[in-house]
């Protein structure tokens, strides 16, 4: 059965490019991606394990830990590395999880029939420090993912945990939040010092809080 928002992300054990891992064990106290790509020495997955080796920085200051996966065997996974230091101007610097006998891919779903029988779609999960998915996105092979949505969502996941607030269409780091429903009128003064800008009653926006 799918995955869904609330579960708790399966362990495992698995072979990685970094060594062997137990997942929850790797995951540590912190926040988790989990990314699958379709198949190694491909161009799209390429670019994509490249973009996300050059943000690293932004997933550590977000105590992020990322994690990549495919059905192909660790050998393959080593000489991928190699061809995206060369092309991606870059240097690996995260796990890819070797899953040729689609355990991973099993358990998290991320082969889809009926768009190709053999290997994974381009799945996301981002996993919460209580271990519970806290996103899904699933992208064709034929689309590179935009990773820098991911970093947008940890900033609104990270927000909305500790404050009662919801985050607006397009909203970025340092914008104007929504005031969670849940927030009587009464309580805004006190549990929002920084204001209101009210446009509905159902419709309340403040400064982002912890900024
Ligand atoms: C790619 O990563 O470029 C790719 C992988 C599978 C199907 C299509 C494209």
């Amino acid at each position: 059965m799918a995955l869904r928002l609330g579960d708790l992300a399966p362990d495992f054990t698995a072979e990685t490019t970094e060594g062997n891992i137990r997942f929850h064990e790797w995951l540590g106290n912190g926040w988790g991606i989990l990314f699958s790509h379709p198949k190694d020495y491909t161009p799209v997955c390429t670019t994509e394990l490249g973009a996300v080796a050059k943000m690293k920085s932004e997933f550590e200051k977000r105590n992020v830990k990322v994690i990549a996966v495919s059905v192909d065997a660790l050998h393959d996974h080593k000489v991928l590395i190699c061809d995206i230091n060369e092309t991606q101007n870059t240097t690996m610097n995260f796990p890819i999880i070797a899953d040729p006998k689609r355990e991973v891919a099993g358990l998290y779903d991320m082969i889809h029939p009926n768009a190709d029988d053999t290997f994974t779609v381009r799945s996301v999960f981002i996993i919460g420090p209580d271990r519970k998915i806290k996103l899904t996105l699933t992208y064709p092979a034929s689309t590179g993912r935009n990773f820098l949505e991911l970093l947008r969502v940890i900033d609104s996941l990270q927000l909305t945990a500790k404050h009662r607030v919801a985050t607006p269409a397009n909203w970025v780091d340092g914008e104007d939040c929504i005031i969670s429903p849940a927030v009587k009128d009464e309580e805004i003064p006190t549990a929002f010092p920084k204001g209101q800008r009210r446009v509905k009653p159902y419709l309340r926006y403040t400064p982002q809080p912890n900024k």
